[in-house]
């Protein structure tokens, strides 16, 4: 029996692929690499959603635009109680408000998502929302609805390229999650909240503000090897690092790093991340000798949507943004084979004899 569930197969899937030794995802049948930077993240949501979503391929632009529209109607009404909450707190609260049966449950999830990620940053620092632009692409009306300021092409591509980045990456604990509440026919939008609330937790997908936290508790260079040091000594993790399933340097890392060093003014941002990265290995093989411990996909997020100007606390929300359409992809695939996921736990605890 394996605690943590760490070889178990749990699902089958035909959405994306993740070979750990390799070092390689495949996403809808194509490297990440063929994706990420070339492929709009509404091409790539409709390519997941083949044969899952009805016409998801037919206008996915017009499809997601229109979806954060009908959410924005939705939502907006709500901004009054995000004061008070974390940004993924605020997306967590709009998110639960939608209903499950809807028309196109699929594409409200996304552009639901989108549409509440912004409204979160802004609401967490008492800031009114701003309505979306069916018009525009998804990356750039996220960014534009966040800061409520233009975007250049060069941001929205770089969004863009983050969003196709996470889209969706094999089961992975909030994928696993969405797919246990769609296994017992709760509903779309509930599978996507349980992902959302599984995602937030910094050893998945709250890791990239902790990773700037670091980095700016590091400062300088010359200060990496004693800090990473110091910190691994008290027992702490290096946010970042690691993966449950990479033996390997994450895939996604080398997609981000090269988007991050395609916007304007980052070449000493990139030297500074990638000295703290090689001295961050040479620590960890040290500490943890043989335990191969490698970059994962939250160091460059860190880098490249602070670089967008985008809030630390925005960084899980945005994260959340993109893999929505992995969750429902995932959630449609579990509902249709109507067997519920359903593992057993071994009983650790005292027997009634023993207890009395
Ligand atoms: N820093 C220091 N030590 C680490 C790290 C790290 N980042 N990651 C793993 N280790 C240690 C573990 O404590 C363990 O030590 P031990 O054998 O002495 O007990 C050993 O390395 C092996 O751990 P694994 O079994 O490989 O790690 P696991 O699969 O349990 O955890 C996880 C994976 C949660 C991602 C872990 O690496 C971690 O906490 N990383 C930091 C947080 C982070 O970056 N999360 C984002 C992950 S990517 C994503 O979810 C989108």
């Amino acid at each position: 029996m394996t605690i943590g569930l760490d070889d178990v197969v749990a699902a089958e899937t035909s959405l994306s692929h993740v070979d750990g030794e390799a070092g390689r995802l495949i996403i809808a049948g194509h490297d990440l690499e063929e994706l990420a930077g070339h492929v709009d993240f509404e091409d790539v949501t409709a390519m997941l959603w083949d044969g899952l979503v009805a016409n998801a391929a037919t206008g996915p632009q017009a499809l997601l635009g229109e979806a954060r529209q009908r959410a924005y109607a939705r939502l907006a009404p709500l901004a009054p109680q995000l004061a008070g909450l974390t940004p993924v707190e605020g997306m967590r609260l709009l998110l639960a408000s939608l209903p499950d049966a809807e028309e196109d449950h699929a594409a409200l999830a996304v552009g639901a998502a989108g549409v509440a990620a912004a409204m979160a940053v802004r609401g967490a620092k008492g800031l009114a929302p701003v309505a979306p632009d069916p018009s525009a692409g998804h990356a750039a009306d996220i960014l534009r609805m966040m800061r409520d300021a233009p975007v250049s092409e060069g941001e929205a591509k770089a969004l863009d390229t983050y969003l196709v980045t996470v889209i969706d990456h094999g089961l992975n604990a909030s994928t696993f999650t969405a797919r246990v509440v769609a296994s017992t026919q709760a509903g779309l939008l509930s599978a996507v909240v349980a992902g959302l609330c599984a995602l937030k937790g910094p050893l998945h997908g709250g890791a990239p503000g902790p990773v700037l936290d670091m980095l700016d508790a590091i400062g300088s260079i010359g200060n990496a090897e004693a800090w990473l040091d110091d910190a691994m000594a008290r027992g702490e993790r290096l946010m970042g690092f690691g993966h449950r399933i990479y033996r390997v340097r994450d895939p996604r890392a080398d997609v981000l790093k090269t988007a991050v060093g395609k916007l304007k003014g980052q070449d000493n941002r990139i030297a500074f991340a990638e000295a703290v990265e090689a001295t961050a290995l040479t620590v960890l093989e040290r500490r943890k000798p043989g335990r191969r411990l490698d970059i994962n996909v939250e160091f460059y997020t860190a880098i490249l949507l602070d670089a967008l100007g985008v809030p630390r606390e925005g960084f899980t929300p945005l994260f959340a943004a993109g893999r929505t359409a992995g969750w429902a992809a995932h959630a449609i695939e579990q509902a249709g084979t109507s067997r519920i996921i359903r593992p057993q736990s071994r009983y650790v605890g005292a027997w009634p004899a023993q207890a009395a």
